[in-house]
């Protein structure tokens, strides 16, 4: 039996993208499996969700630590458990160019927004302080500069009366639990390469 796609998710906090990848890879048939979840900050309630799932959880701290040494000690991790896709859920710490092209066209970000509409933090306040009538999530490879990598996929939801930051993100989180792992899969199974969405030359 071929062995399934390595999975290495990198959080920062709650971890429900990275709960919704466990449960995904939980199906006999899903070509991955989640090898490591890794997080940044000590205290992230995503590390005890991954635990209570059986997925081997780690710290790799970043505070205080030079950026070349806390990538590399992220690498040999990554290397530790033989990971073949990075999927950045939720993680709050910009990567340099370096680490960026080591893992180019292995590395997912999910973000919450209709990139490129509203990279950066606060998407959903300022997609309502805008008055846009649809809202969603992408997901997108990593490149260099933040929020721009060429675009996988995303999925829509409308913005509706009287809502507010909290029930938007709730309706936009619903829909990256389910973009996520379909893209992972589609990744898992060959049939997604960088430039493939872009028009670019696989
Ligand atoms: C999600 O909205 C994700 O799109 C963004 O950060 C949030 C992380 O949430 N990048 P969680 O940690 O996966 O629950």
């Amino acid at each position: 039996m071929i062995e399934r796609l390595r999975i290495g998710v990198l959080i920062s906090g709650r971890g429900s993208n990275m709960a919704a990848l466990i449960a995904a890879a939980e199906a006999a048939d899903y070509p991955a499996r989640i090898a490591v979840a890794i997080s940044n900050v000590a205290g992230a309630g995503g590390l005890e969700l991954a635990r209570a799932a059986g997925v081997a959880a780690e710290v790799v701290p970043s505070r205080g630590v030079a950026r070349e040494a806390f990538e590399a000690a992220l690498n040999a991790r990554l290397a530790a458990h033989r990971v073949g896709l990075v999927c950045l859920a939720g993680f709050m710490r910009v990567l340099s160019p370096a680490f960026v092209a080591r893992w180019e066209g292995r590395m997912l970000n999910i973000h919450p927004s209709l990139l490129p509409a509203f990279p950066g933090l606060d998407t959903h306040a300022r997609a309502l302080a805008a008055g846009v009538g649809e809202h969603g999530c992408t997901v997108h490879f990593v490149s260099a500069k933040v929020d721009a990598g060429p675009i996988v996929a995303q999925a829509a939801v409308p913005v509706l009366a009287g809502d507010t930051a909290e029930t938007l993100a709730a309706r936009v989180l619903a829909q990256e639990h389910r973009l996520y792992p379909q893209v992972v899969e589609s990744f898992a199974r060959g049939e997604l390469r960088i430039g493939a969405a872009t028009g670019g030359t696989p």
